[in-house]
């Protein structure tokens, strides 16, 4: 996600705001700049590639001032480079931004018909020509702020100055998180406490339709529609580490409870509902072109395969298009048949990874079109491809994938959809069903993550085993397979997913009373066989901890331990069954005091074959 810094004081701005994008660095970004008020003329620095490289411009080129606002920026609408990097500048306004705007593409052409030419390809550009074409108009700097955020769509954090209101720092959000530092006489803005925490502890949460206008050394709280309001600082004592994980103990775990956040995310901006379809901006791939296909493979990594995995499941069955799945280390070295008529999807989080990388290159060769979906724009992956569906995640800094991979399985779901409506091969009704599972699906999610305790106590109960079997049917087969590799890859206990209908061809030899079976068991159709698995286990003396469908009460007397699911349809299943198996491995390697972030021999992108 972007970093925002906002100063308004009787120091230089410049030092503070660059030491604070310093603190939010773990929020990962591709460029950065800042923009300080020097007397009553707003000056900006900004550059690609790391803050080191902003740094030496600003000492190249001193930025003077007592107010200033600064940015790093987390890419998603538009490559990154120094032109898209914030701040953003229109007339007098100058601005920076975190979130994703949905109607600005509509804004866009609006203001380009009154004249506004754009330099970026960014959203947030259009927010600043936004507040500028009505200060044309006459309205006054605060005024056309609030009229402006009437008119945004999409989550917004902003911190914004002009040069007509050189003593004045305005900030507001929605959706997007902004927390505002009291000092004496002097105010600080920011994405997230630790780039505040240096300066004071005492702090002022806005919550979405708020903003602030600091001026005279004064805050001045209010609704965006302008009613004001009494905001009281809260005290904050955390570390500044603690504060880099918002209070949560490792990265991974912020990351699980991250996201309904990144489902938000990645759905923004991309759902059509009146027409029962999807936007995916950077498809590149018109409804001809999708129906030139006759088969797909879909090739990715660890956690990334099994994403792909349940893309197979989507796509054969809802657009009854043939789909080969492909470990992509192996993909590339077994003469793949494949040709102009294959679509390859490659799924990687990182975008970097060696393997996928190779494959999609020998996709390419062989005259397959190629579509990516990566959570980082303009990664290696994402620029050697023909089309890309970017899931907004945010950095994923644990290496434990977890939110990286509940938005790629969403981005598999939203290019079902726009597969099938642009092959006729899914129903406008059907479409707009999906669409709404997708809708409701963060607000399950956070209902599945108010089980943490629950699952807690469960690791707690099986911390001595050194082996588990985790079992699956049809869709929920990958996450059996899933739930297994993060537990493998953290609390470096053995484990192993297998469909459940194969526990008779081997795995059954294994149960005893010391090998806890994870079984994912939601109420659909293959419940019953999946319940007479867990018969089979439980028989045989076998531990079993069952995740089941809210409410079912034939599962209890099978099991030791019981974690109940929102039901759901049967394509939301996996999203939601997989977080409590997240919620297991992180529990059973902090039992175990592992290092859960950083496990040992893993690396975040396997850059290497
Ligand atoms: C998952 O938890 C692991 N970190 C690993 O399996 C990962 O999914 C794999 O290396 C693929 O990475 P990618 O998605 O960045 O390509």
């Amino acid at each position: 996600m972007c970093g925002i810094v906002g100063y308004i004081g009787q120091q230089q701005a410049m030092p503070i705001i660059l030491d604070g994008l310093k603190s939010l660095e773990y929020r990962g970004y591709d460029s950065a700049g800042i923009c300080t008020m020097d007397k009553t003329r707003p000056d900006i620095r900004r550059s690609r590639g790391k803050l080191f490289n902003l740094s030496r411009l600003v000492e190249a080129l001193p930025l003077r001032g007592r107010i200033g606002i600064g940015h790093t920026r987390w890419a998603t609408h538009g490559k990154p480079s120094e032109t898209n990097a914030h701040p953003h500048q229109a007339g007098p306004v100058v601005l920076v931004h975190n979130g994703i705007i949905e109607n600005y593409l509509a804004l866009k052409s609006k203001l380009s018909g009154l004249g506004h030419t754009f330099k970026s390809e960014t959203d947030t550009e259009v927010i600043a020509h936004l507040i500028e074409q009505k200060m044309k108009s006459g309205t006054a700097f605060e005024q056309a702020v609030r009229d402006s955020l009437r008119e945004l769509k999409g989550a917004y954090a902003l911190s914004i100055v002009s040069e007509t209101d050189p003593d004045t720092l305005i900030a507001a959000k929605s959706g997007s998180p902004l927390v505002v530092g009291v000092g004496g006489k002097e105010f600080f803005v920011a994405s997230d406490i630790p780039a505040i925490l240096p300066h004071t502890r005492e702090m002022v949460f806005l919550e979405d339709g708020e903003m602030v206008v600091f001026k005279n050394g004064q805050a001045q709280f209010s609704t965006v529609a302008g009613v004001p309001l009494k905001k009281m600082p809260k005290h904050i004592d955390w570390s500044p580490l603690m504060a880099e994980k918002e209070g949560f103990r490792h990265f991974m775990l912020k990351e699980i409870f991250e996201q309904p956040r990144a489902v938000r995310d990645t759905l923004s901006g991309r759902i059509l509902e009146e027409e029962g379809d999807v936007y995916l901006e950077d498809l590149r791939l018109s409804d001809a072109g999708l129906r030139g296909f006759t088969r797909i493979c879909i090739v990715a990594c660890g956690t990334s395969w099994h994403s792909a995995l349940i893309g197979k499941f989507l796509l054969e069955e809802h657009c009854r298009i043939p789909v080969e799945v492909d470990i992509a280390s192996e993909f590339r070295y077994r003469n793949p048949v494949i040709g102009p008529e294959t679509l390859l999807i490659a799924i990687s989080q990182s975008g970097e990874t060696a393997d996928t990388l190779a494959a999609v290159r020998e996709a390419r060769t062989r005259g397959a079109r190629v579509v990516a979906i990566c959570n980082v724009i303009e990664s290696s992956i994402a620029r050697e491809v023909d089309g890309v569906i970017y899931t907004h995640a945010g950095p994923e800094i644990g290496v434990a994938s977890t939110k990286a991979f509940v938005t790629q399985i969403v981005a598999l779901l939203l290019f079902t959809i726009r597969m099938g409506r642009a092959t006729d091969s899914m129903s406008l009704i059907r479409s707009r069903e999906l669409l709404a599972d997708l809708l409701h699906l963060p607000g399950l999610m956070d209902q599945v993550l108010t089980l943490n305790e629950a699952v807690r106590d469960i690791a707690l109960h099986f911390i001595h085993a050194r082996d588990f079997l985790y079992l699956g049917r049809g869709i929920n087969y990958p996450i059996a397979l899933e739930g297994a590799l993060k537990l493998k890859e953290i609390s470096y206990i053995h484990a192993e997913g297998y469909p459940s209908g194969e526990m008779k061809h081997g795995p059954i030899a294994l149960i005893d009373d010391q090998m806890p079976v994870v079984v994912i068991a939601p109420l659909d159709r293959l419940y019953g066989k999946v319940e007479s698995n867990m018969q089979e286990v439980a028989a045989r003396g076998g531990r079993v901890i069952a995740l089941c469908t809210e409410g079912d009460r034939d599962i209890s007397d099978k099991a030791e331990a019981v974690l109940e699911i929102p039901d759901c349809s049967e394509h939301i299943a996996p999203l939601l069954f997989s977080i409590p198996l997240q919620l297991l491995a992180y529990h059973m390697s902090v039992l175990k005091g592992n290092d859960v972030d950083q496990p040992r021999n893993l690396a975040k992108s396997v850059t290497v074959e």
